[in-house]
């Protein structure tokens, strides 16, 4: 059972809060973008930064800001809602340099461009990732879930071919998303990777950041080839 904190939201995640706090406390960070920060969870990992940490300068990046945040952001001088694609580096500059970049689930979503070209696109403006995010235990290498086959593909990942986005999704693949320039397959509504802690580590390092924490926070529902792991790296 993942532990809850309920004191500024029921639905933020224990770990991923004492990963933020472990971060800022360490690393003296006093600026950071909070990348896909909104669903489920309503900009809580945002606001609690916000609220706990010295903080003079955040930005909030999501393609789906909702009402609850724009209420919320307002109370936050220091706070911009970044409405966009976090991939986008017209979104990236607007973003600009930050202390911190959180990527709490959402670095498996990333195509076009895919996860690895996101972090090095915010390598060169920022000194610190701190991510969570379902990784991959299944093989050695990363894969591209879709290319496994519409079976194996709703075999490991936590939603049913009926729901939402994934129904007849892999016979809408090439179909062109209502919401976005690309197709079905490119957009980070679904899951898209399944990204090894080797292949994310090797990524990072390679662009001059160093591993300073990870914790293996237990399996991801009841998939078989997926783990949520926590990591902060830094530069
Ligand atoms: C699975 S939710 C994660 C929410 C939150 N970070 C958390 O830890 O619970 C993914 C969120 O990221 C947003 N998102 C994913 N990829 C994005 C992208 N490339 N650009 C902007 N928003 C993105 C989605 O709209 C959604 O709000």
């Amino acid at each position: 059972m993942p532990l809850f904190h309920r004191k500024s939201s029921p639905t933020l995640l224990q770990d991923k809060i004492d990963l933020i706090d472990l971060a800022f406390s360490r690393f003296d960070l006093h600026s950071f973008a909070d990348l896909g920060g909104v669903w489920g969870v309503e900009g809580g990992y945002t606001f609690h930064a916000l609220e706990k940490h010295d903080v003079s300068a955040a930005a909030l990046v999501d393609t789906h800001p909702t009402e609850v945040v724009k209420n919320r952001a307002r109370k936050f001088a220091q706070l911009r809602l970044i409405k966009g694609n976090f991939g986008d580096e017209t979104i990236a500059r607007e973003v600009g340099d930050v202390d911190a970049v959180f990527l709490f689930d959402v670095l498996l979503h990333q195509v076009a461009p895919d996860w690895n070209r996101v972090l090095e696109i915010y390598s060169h403006q920022t000194r610190c990732f701190i991510i969570y995010n379902q990784q991959w235990i299944g093989s050695e290498r990363t894969v591209r879930l879709l290319e496994l086959g519409e079976e194996e593909y709703f075999k490991n990942v936590p939603h049913e071919p009926t729901d939402g986005p994934y129904n007849g999704l892999f016979q809408k693949l090439e179909e062109k998303h209502p919401d976005h320039d690309r197709r079905w397959r490119d957009v980070h509504h679904i899951w898209q990777w399944g990204i090894t802690d080797s292949d994310l580590t090797a990524t990072i390092e390679s662009l001059g950041f160093k591993l300073e924490f990870t914790k293996n926070c237990g399996r991801m529902g009841d998939l078989a080839n997926f783990e949520n792991h926590a990591f902060v790296f830094s530069k």
